[in-house]
Order: structure tokens, then sequence, then C-alpha cells
């Protein structure tokens, strides 16, 4: 519970003739701070009390006074400002944090997804095509929405959709068969299937003849012809086994990796539902379904050759989903140049009737570009996810050589503040937003990032290294050593964690807490700088350990939502 929730209770208790709801309508932040923490205005009562406003403002006034928990009630014409008692303050919300932890919960934590699976489709890459920086905003909002959905009690199911099937693996079958050297695809992975699939298309302009073999090839792979399936199946395991470094890199896992391939011919019962519904029509042979009532080009669900597309798999496979763990919500996140897709998919199956169409959630998210000449790149016009994180990890490693060369697990700690610094950056705003990635600005250790957050975390843990504090600790402090401004500024933001995920969960926006886990780092350090913690006397030195540990907690399980993670020392 908050402050204010606490103080809408206090006043329903006490003005047994006011409805709550008035209260919980009136009582509001004033917008300046030398007003109070909170305002009660009185002229919404005045009508139903018969009374003048600034009279019902002084009678409330009264009615206040004595509550420990004011420091300052104070009637303005019609009315009443309240400023809470500073200590009042620390102790209740230090209360709270210390209450869960006696429960075994975690601070922030709620139980509303209790019983409800979520299934969220991230990163969902595509066989022997790049793994570029373009994949990352998928991997990194995928895996912060699965983590803040668990902290909330969600169940989650994580499914990496594989772009596995399609005419272009007919030709990387010609491709292989005719260029493939096992021993490159043994060295180079995925990136030498990539070569090959770029040496087909030039040389087929060359030689239209491979076109035709190449659609040969995938008729044999939808015929099931044991060999192409074998080669089919390798490339999807090089593949994978190349993007799992990355995963590992990020910390990100999956439940699944079912992907396009299982559903290209599992849409019997969806061509039926659609001929029962007469949703199809015919278009140039093709079938389709025609969404121009919703001012959308049509859906295409059959190629003229009877084969499936891309939404066609989709529409199967979220019928699928829904069967086989019905879902709560099911979530894409993809760029959004695929917000038509979506629309449409989604569109059609709330057509189809199904009550579930509107629990399908599309998660676009804007471009991320390259701040020009600054990146540099092995292999050709693709920046490879993971070089970029590997270039990250060095770039880290010679600037904590400089500041601090005597850490001892330099290498994890590079990993750790290289790999989380290209993650915060990606998390830091609205995911809408297009991103310009530059060096300067994910690896700068004052600005606004994942370096500095996770430095003043460790900076907070040294502090309760060196004081011994029993980190966790239920110790009960003297509450009046936080009244100061700082330590205020803290204890308001520690109240408002709980809130701020639970806005990032409805928003679906994972920066909310990225910026939260700012504020605070920023709120800590002025703390920091301006009290003295280590040397202070025996009661404030206490409660100034307490607030250290509760913020230390609080930024470490902040980033752990956004999916970086938190050294003790760097
Ligand atoms: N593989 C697709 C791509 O890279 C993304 C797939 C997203 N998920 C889905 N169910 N359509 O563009």
């Amino acid at each position: 519970m908050n402050t204010k929730a606490y103080i809408i209770d206090v006043l329903d208790n006490l003005w047994t003739f006011v409805d709550r709801e008035v209260i919980e309508q009136s009582l509001e932040t004033p917008k300046d701070k030398k007003m109070g923490d909170l305002a009660f205005p009185c002229f919404r009562l005045a009508k139903t009390l018969h009374k003048a406003p600034n009279m019902i403002a002084a009678d409330l006034k009264e009615l206040l006074e004595g509550q420990k928990l004011f420091e300052k009630v104070e009637v303005v014409g019609p009315y009443v400002n309240l400023t809470i008692d500073k200590a009042w303050m620390a102790e209740f919300v230090l209360d709270q944090v210390d209450s869960c932890a006696e429960e075994g919960k975690v601070f922030g934590t709620s139980d509303e997804g209790q019983g409800k699976t979520v299934i969220l489709d991230y990163s969902s890459i595509n066989v022997a095509k790049p793994f570029h920086i373009g994949h990352l905003r998928t991997t990194v909002i995928g895996n912060s929405l699965k983590r803040i959905h668990q902290f909330m009690g969600y169940n989650t199911y994580c499914i990496n959709y594989l772009g596995d099937w399609g005419t272009q693996f007919g030709k990387m079958l010609v491709a292989y068969r005719k260029w493939g050297d096992p021993s490159l695809v043994e060295k180079d992975g995925i990136r030498y299937l990539v070569s090959l699939y770029v040496r087909f298309h030039s040389e087929a302009e060359k030689n239209e003849a491979l076109n035709d073999e190449a659609r040969a090839a995938f008729t044999s792979l939808e015929k099931g012809d044991q060999d192409a399936l074998a080669l089919w199946q390798h490339f999807i395991d090089v593949s994978l086994k190349d993007v799992m470094k990355v995963y590992e890199l990020l910390d990100v896992q999956f439940d699944s990796y079912q992907g396009e391939s299982y559903f290209w011919d599992k849409t019997d019962e969806l061509l039926r539902l659609l001929d029962d519904k007469k949703l199809l029509s015919d278009s140039e042979g093709a079938k389709i379904v025609d969404l121009s009532d919703f001012n959308m080009p049509p859906c295409l669900i059959l190629k003229k050759d009877g084969s499936t597309l891309y939404a066609t798999r989709d529409i199967s496979s979220a019928m699928y989903r829904k069967k086989t763990f019905d879902f709560y919500k099911n979530i894409y996140i993809t760029g959004l140049e695929q917000i038509l897709h979506f629309n449409q998919w989604f569109k059609v199956c709330d057509m189809m009737g199904f009550e579930w169409a509107q629990d399908l959630v599309h998660i676009p998210y804007g471009l991320i570009s390259l701040e020009e000449g600054k990146l540099s790149t092995r292999s050709g016009n693709v920046i490879w996810l993971e070089d970029l994180l590997k270039e990250a990890i060095a770039k880290t490693r010679s600037i904590i050589e400089e500041k601090n060369p005597n850490l001892e697990n330099i290498d994890e700690v590079a990993q750790q503040v290289g790999v989380g610094a290209v993650v915060f950056h990606d998390l830091f705003n609205n995911r809408i937003k297009e991103i310009t990635f530059s060096w300067d600005s994910v690896l700068n250790f004052d600005g606004e990032t994942g370096p500095y957050v996770q430095y003043t975390y460790a900076r907070a843990s040294n502090v309760l290294r060196k004081a011994e504090w029993n980190r966790g600790s239920l110790e009960k402090v003297d509450y009046a050593a936080l009244t100061d401004e700082y330590s205020q500024e803290i204890l308001k933001l520690v109240e408002a964690f709980p809130a701020k995920v639970k806005e990032a969960l409805d928003k679906y926006e994972p920066y909310i807490v990225t910026r939260y886990a700012v504020a605070l780092a920023g709120a800590f350090n002025r703390f920091y700088h301006e009290n003295s913690i280590l040397n202070a006397d025996e009661a404030d030195r206490k409660a100034r350990l307490k607030l250290t540990d509760v913020t230390t907690r609080i930024l470490k399980q902040a980033l752990y939502l956004i999916g970086v993670s938190a050294p003790e020392k760097m």
C-alpha cells in the first residue's frame, strides 16, 4: 500500500459521513511542493454537507489534528494541505519492505497474474539469415516483458518462432549441394550459410535455371524427401548453435523453438473454418480474406500453387497456442514494419469468431540504426549481434582496466557491464521511438546509462560491505534519521516501485523500469554525497545503512527486470 492509499483509509475511517469515493477522487498532489504532500479541496462536499467549503476545510483540519502521520495540517481557503511527517513516512515505507521480506516475498511483486498464462513470441530468428543488430530489440524487449510478467505472478511461455520454412530453403538446398563445404560450416556456422545464400542470388542472376532448381528442391522438402529434410534440419541446427551464444551473453531463454515449419501443413482446420464462415474469396487463383471493410489490404491465405503464407501459418499457430496453453494473452514482439501483417490476421481471427482474438497483442518497436561510420563490421554491411556484444565487452574491459585495474573478476564484470550497457540503452526509451546506436551514448559511465546504474549499485554495495552490514536485515532503525530531503527522495522512489512495474506491464513498456532505475540511482548518489554514512553517529549510520540496503535490493531487482545484471564490484 502506498502513502496516499493509506491516507485515504485514514480519512475514510475518521470522516464517517463522507463517501470513500469522494475522498479518493478529491485527494490530490499539489503542483507546488510548498503546499504540502497532499491536498484536499473541499468544494465538492459543499452541496452534500450544506456548508461553505472553507468551513468544511476547518472541520477537517480539526479532525486530523493530532494524527501522528501528519507533520502539518493547514487550511488555505477551501483546501486542506497535508504535509506528511517525514519519520512516519520512513517507517511506513521501510516497514512494508520488511514485512514483504518476512513473508518471503520480493517487494513489488504481485499475484495479479496467478493462474494466467502469457505467451511471448520474441527474437523469432530466421534460419540461415543473419542474426543482426535489428534483432536486438525484439530479443531484449521480449526478455524484459517476460521477467516483468513473472514478477507480477503470470506464468510465461516463451517462443522463438523460427522462420524455418519458405522458398528460401529451396535456394539454400541448391546452394549447399553445389558449393557447400562442411568444414567451413563447422568453422563459420551461420555466417557461412548466409554467404552461400548470397552466392546463390548472384549466380541466379546469370543463370535463371538455378531458380527452377530451387523451386524443385523446395517441393522435394515439402514432399518429405529424406535427404532434403536432413540438410534443412542441419541448417536449423547450425543457426541455433550460433544464436545460442548470443542468448547466453544476453541471459535470454526460451521454452520452445517451434517455428513456421511446424504449421505449414497444419492448416486444414483453419481452411475449413474460413470456408464455413464464407470468408475466403478467389483472387487470380490465390485465396484471400477480403478486409476492405476494415480499410486494410486483403489477407493472403493460400498462394496459387496452394502453399501457405506467413499469415496462414501465424493463424494456425495461434489456434494451436490457444488449444495448448489456453493463453490469457498471446504477445508478439516485432519491428513496426509488421504492424499491418498482425492487424490483418488478428482481424481474420476476429472474423472467424474466435473470442480470444482480443487477447492477441502485437508489440511493435522502432528501428535501430547506427551512427554513421562509428561501428566497425567484419562481414560486409550487416552488424552481427554477436560482434556488437563482443565489441561492447572489449571496450568495457579497457575502460575498467583504466579505472580499476585491480578488479578481480575483470572478464566477468566486463561482460556484465558491456552487455548490460547495450541492453539498457535499447530499453531506455519508448519502444516505438527510433534508436541511434553510438558507443558514446551506450558506454558513458556518467550519463543515464547502464554502467551508471550498475556503478551506483556497486558503490552502494561497497558501503554495505565496509560497514559489515547484514544485507536484508529486518532490524528497526531510528526513522528520525531519515527525514532529510535526500533520504526522503529515496523513500518516495522506493514506495513508487510496485506501481512503476505495474505500469510497465500494463503498457508493455520496459523503459518505465529503466527510467525508474536511473531515477533511483540518481537519488542514491545525491544521498551518498550529502550524507556521511560510515562515519555518522550510531543512529544515523544504522538508518542510512538500512536505506542503502533497501536501495541496492530494489536497484538490483529493477535491473533484473530489464535483463541487466548487477555486479557487486566494478
Ligand atoms: N521471423 C520473423 C522475422 O524475423 C518474425 C516472427 C515474429 N513472430 C510471428 N509469430 N510472426 O521477421
